[in-house]
């Protein structure tokens, strides 16, 4: 299991386990001896062992003052690779789970003061631990905009409607019809009080606040994926990486990630979230024409910048300053 570097795995008892919304069941975690837990920061997630040996990861969605528990929900995904699955039906409360220390890729900049949240379905979950962060804060201003496809599945709606909260959420149902996505053009049109945008949801939504915010400042806004990329596209073809310091051309073929190559080539490569989402991969891009797959870089930055854990080419030949 991979867990926050240097520190190893803990072993967590399910202390409740309980269905919020539809397929969407809540977890929560204590030390078996009822010790404190590592502490977390707003936008950490955990990865952990499911009972079918996948390793997941899950985002924290409780106050991250909390020092005796981790609170996260579980989407049951038919389609997913069983993970979830597995974890929802053969999990009970009272069994222990292997659970890494909490790991943050989508840290709140709390130097700021105004926030625009977006969140589609369970992609909630960190964005409910900085509503709880920033609750405790003064002077700190923010609005959530909540899309799912139908009240149903829609968790935490009682967490959203309490009084405090009275003004600062935006609920949004789309019943899975594209058509009536949310249009996000008319709250980032204009960039009022250096706010920050914090978006964490399916890949198309995220896309949609990417692209209607190509006139923020990327470092404003920050995205978590809570699924894995598509590792392959129908036109992908194997590419070569050469390394402008060495001169060594690497192949990269269909399938395999360049960081993944980079690796396997004995180079010690930083990343983070793997997703294109953290920023933490990003590499100068000396020549070549990158297809760009990530959520980071703004369109000025795409001529000599690539983010190698999701991102391949046009051109047959890429060169990265490494
Ligand atoms: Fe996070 Fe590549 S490791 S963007």
């Amino acid at each position: 299991m991979s867990v926050a570097p240097n520190t190893p795995p803990l072993q967590l008892k399910v202390a409740r386990k309980e269905e919020v919304a539809r397929g969407i069941h809540v977890f929560e975690l204590r030390d078996p001896a009822g010790d404190p837990l590592p502490a977390f920061t707003a936008g950490a997630h955990v990865a952990l062992r499911t009972p079918n040996g996948l390793e997941r990861k899950y985002s924290l969605c409780n106050d991250p003052a909390e020092r005796e528990r981790y609170v996260l929900a579980v989407q049951r995904e038919a389609e997913g690779r069983g993970g979830s699955i597995a974890l929802v039906d053969a999990t009970q409360v009272g069994d222990l789970l292997t659970v890494s220390a909490p790991i943050n890729d989508f840290p709140l900049p709390e130097r700021a003061t105004d926030f625009i949240f977006i969140a589609g379905g369970i992609g909630i979950t960190p964005i409910l631990a900085m509503i709880r962060r920033l609750q405790a804060l003064p002077d700190k201003r923010f609005k959530l905009y909540y899309c799912s496809r139908s009240p149903e599945m829609t968790a935490f709606l009682n967490e959203l409607s309490v009084p405090e909260l009275n003004g600062k959420v935006v609920i949004h149902h789309d019943g899975g019809d594209p058509t009536r996505a949310f249009d996000f053009w008319p709250i980032l049109e204009e960039r009022k009080n250096r706010a920050h945008v914090l978006c964490c949801g399916p890949r198309g939504l995220m896309q949609a606040v990417r692209d209607t915010s190509g006139h923020w400042p990327s470092t404003a806004v920050h995205f978590e994926a809570f699924s894995e990329p598509e590792r392959t596209k129908p036109d992908d073809t194997a590419i070569i990486v050469r390394l402008a310091k060495s001169g060594e051309e690497i192949e990269v073929p269909v399938g395999t990630t360049i960081l993944e190559a980079l690796r396997a080539h004995g180079l010690d490569v930083p990343s983070s979230c793997e997703t294109g989402t953290c920023g933490t991969c990003r590499t100068k891009l000396l020549d070549g024409e990158a297809d760009h797959r990530d959520l980071v870089l703004a369109e000025h930055e795409r001529g000599n910048n690539i983010m190698i854990c999701v991102s391949r080419a046009r051109s047959p030949k890429l060169t990265i300053d490494r």
